[in-house]
């Protein structure tokens, strides 16, 4: 069930059967046997103002190991195909690129400027940002600002089968 945050307490809570835990991932209250995953948010603000724009998990804490079917994923079938798998699948959004019959390109997806989730251009070959307008290399370089960081490439590996790929970050 989604979590909520009891202030008065301050404790993180599940409304369904009453499992409580502290901020910092302890389990406070039973029925839960362990606490949910934690992740470290930054805030992400304007150099010139200093107003909070948006909270960004932090990419150094999105770890990613899955493995998934090519059946679940049609778009990725064909060489220039593109996915964004979200949560739960994956921690933090992973955009995944088909780019060869035998390779595929996965990033964070998370835009390094502010937050938002790159899209694949297969027009361009690259990502781009629907905020305001970075783009990246499928390598993960910076190719237009506002955004100055890389976004994080991730190992993509398809089995020797064809029909499943793996995610993986370091
Ligand atoms: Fe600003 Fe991506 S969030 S360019």
């Amino acid at each position: 069930c989604p979590l909520g945050f009891n202030p008065k307490d301050m404790l993180v809570e599940c409304p369904c059967h009453g499992s409580r835990f502290t901020t910092d991932g302890q389990v406070q209250h039973a029925p839960a046997l362990a606490a949910p995953p934690l992740y470290s948010v930054k805030v992400i603000t304007d150099p010139t103002t200093g107003e909070a724009l948006t909270l960004a998990i932090d990419t150094n804490a999105c770890m990613v190991d899955v493995t998934l079917n090519f059946s679940d994923y049609p778009d990725l079938q064909v060489t220039g195909g593109s996915v964004v798998l979200n949560p739960p699948t994956v921690m933090c959004p992973v955009i995944v690129v088909r780019k060869s019959n035998t390779e595929l390109d996965a990033l964070d997806a998370t835009c390094t400027h502010a937050g938002c989730t790159v899209a694949f251009s297969a027009g361009n070959g690259d990502l781009e940002c629907p905020c305001h307008g970075s783009r990246y290399g499928l390598d993960g370089s910076v190719l237009a600002p506002p955004s100055t960081v890389p976004l994080r490439k991730l190992t993509a590996t398809i089995d020797p089968t064809g029909t499943s790929f793996h995610i993986l970050s370091m």
